[in-house]
């Protein structure tokens, strides 16, 4: 069984005991984890040193969003907790992304770690044509998505979370080396849930895409560990 450094699990479940019993099912088949909002306020820090035990990489996506200075010292906080990506809101501003990008270099410094990866969310993969119009920005969700990829690489970030239809765009915007991370991934024929902006998993990574994060088509499989080794089967040639 080999596992794809691209593919991104996300543990999306209300307790630290079921999202273990996941990573157990799953194996070897998945080497790295997205820890989101339930689990960690469910959790805490407990499940980032189970998934380090394990040797699985971490993305902690709390997805922060305040002024500056709160930003960067919560940052500070998780950058010491030893997670290899954490997130922001792109839409706090230049001058909060700028803070969050030195908040995390200065706290892997102090604490002698290599500084985790630091991206910045665009514009939700569940944000629909409909739903955008309501929030009254000037372009398309497209223009939106791109402008706050270049925002976030001008302020020092590494990479951005967006949806897989918009990662060729970005790509082209921000160059080679720039993280895309794309949710909305759905293997061909799969329940979209609340998702819209979707694409396959190998769809993902031939516009650009550098890692996909896929939820529910693993984690609410019968099977969890075929599931993602279909997964990363299908993403292996790409
Ligand atoms: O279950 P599903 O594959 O839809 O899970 C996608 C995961 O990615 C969820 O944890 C969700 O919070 C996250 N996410 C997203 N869209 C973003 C950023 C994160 O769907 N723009």
């Amino acid at each position: 069984m080999h596992s794809d450094k691209r593919l991104i699990v996300a543990l999306d479940f209300p307790t630290l005991e079921e999202a273990k019993a996941c990573v157990k099912e799953c194996g070897d088949a998945v080497s790295y984890y997205k820890v989101g909002m339930e689990l960690y306020y469910a959790a805490g820090s407990s499940i980032l040193a189970f998934l380090k035990e394990e040797g699985k990489q971490i993305f902690l996506d709390l997805k922060l969003q305040d002024i500056p200075n709160t930003v960067a010292g919560a940052l500070k906080v998780l950058t010491k907790l030893g997670a290899d990506m954490i997130n922001v809101h792109a839409v706090g501003g230049p001058k909060m992304l700028a803070a969050a990008a030195k908040a995390v270099q200065e706290a892997a410094a102090e604490a002698n770690k290599p500084a985790p990866k630091l991206i910045a969310v665009t514009i939700l993969t569940s944000m629909d044509e409909e739903q955008f119009a309501a929030l009254n920005y000037k372009g398309s969700i497209a223009d939106e998505v791109v402008a706050l990829a270049k925002m976030a690489k001008d302020a020092g970030l590494d990479g951005v979370v967006a949806s897989p239809m918009e990662a060729a765009a970005i790509r082209k915007a921000c160059g080679p080396g720039f993280l895309i991370v794309t949710p909305g991934v759905r293997p061909a024929g799969s329940a979209l849930n609340d998702q819209s902006r979707v694409a396959t998993p190998a769809g993902a990574l031939r516009n650009g895409s550098t890692h996909i994060v896929v939820g529910r088509p693993i984690t609410k499989a019968a099977d969890r560990k075929a599931a993602a080794a279909a997964i990363a089967e299908e993403i292996k040639g790409v």
